[in-house]
């Protein structure tokens, strides 16, 4: 059993405490994280250094910005992989893919703009674009589909464009896949293929400040929703929505929900969280 497993849940209180002196001593906002994730964050950092309490961690905190630094970094946890929750993609693929370029087709307008939004080191960015590339293949070339990666975190969105994995990323990729759009760079690294690398694009992105793309058809935004609170969240929908184009497609995480934005969407599948805006 690990230190963390037996370290209690932080009391409610804990957590406003350290929120208190984050404001104070920092001058950063934190209250919009959740409190059970914040606490669980703290946890961590407060095993790592090896403290037994919190008045001890914020004294530390208050002489060691290396700390707080760390402290920081660990608020941005990137655990990602390709093809995560694999049944999302393959519906995806084969239920909404379809309709979405026989609309394009008959519009004319034949440009499709998916975006991965708190994408991590590019995991799930990438199985988009392989996802189309293996839809589209060759019928569909006449199509300009862009594939976008955000995130706030720039480590992570370094890692992504360098595009190097680990096979423990990739235990969903099929061995096919695997050898079509993956180099084998030896010593359990694999590089995504050029082709698949230029498809894409990856920039800095806050959610929390930054205006949100417009015009996009497609958003995954998996995942990330877990970090805030139920009031930031629903803000943070809400820009989603408005960025999303009429009819346009979002994507949660599969234990994720839209709360009080439920009625600006339709379900197109409850089990794999996909929605339309109405
Ligand atoms: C657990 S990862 C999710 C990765 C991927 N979407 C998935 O489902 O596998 C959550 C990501 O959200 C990012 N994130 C946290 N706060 C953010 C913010 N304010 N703006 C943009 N991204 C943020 C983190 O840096 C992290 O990379």
């Amino acid at each position: 059993m690990t230190k963390l497993d037996t370290r209690r849940p932080m009391p409610e209180d804990e957590v406003d405490l350290f929120l208190a002196f984050a404001q104070n001593e920092y001058r950063l906002d934190l209250s919009f994280y959740r409190k059970t994730f914040l606490g669980r964050r703290i946890n961590v950092r407060m095993d790592a250094v090896e403290v037994n309490n919190l008045t001890e961690y914020l004294n530390l905190l208050k002489k060691d910005t290396q700390e707080w630094k760390k402290f920081l970094d660990n608020l941005s946890i990137n655990v990602s992989e390709f093809f995560r929750d694999p049944e999302v993609f393959s519906y995806f693929k084969d239920n909404c893919l379809p309709g979405i370029f026989k609309n394009k087709e008959e519009t004319g307008f034949k440009r499709i703009h998916c975006w991965s939004c708190g994408c991590s080191c590019g995991e799930e960015t990438y199985s988009l674009a392989i996802m189309f590339r293996e839809y589209s293949g060759r019928k569909n070339r006449d199509f300009f589909i862009k594939v976008s990666g955000t995130d706030v975190d720039q480590d992570a969105l370094t890692k992504a464009k360098e595009a190097k994995y680990r096979q423990q990323s990739l235990g969903k990729v099929t061995p096919v896949i695997l050898e079509k759009y993956f180099d084998n760079l030896g010593n359990d690294i694999y590089q995504v293929k050029k082709e698949i690398r230029e498809s894409v694009d990856f920039k800095t992105h806050n959610l929390l400040t930054d205006n949100l793309i417009p015009n996009v058809d497609i958003i995954f935004f998996r995942n990330v929703r877990i970090y805030f609170n139920e009031n930031k969240a629903g803000k943070i929908l809400l820009k989603i929505y408005e960025s999303l184009r009429k009819n346009g497609y979002l994507v949660l995480g599969k234990v994720e929900t839209l709360g009080s934005l439920k009625n600006l969407f339709e379900p197109v599948s409850i089990n794999n969280k996909i929605f339309r805006k109405i």
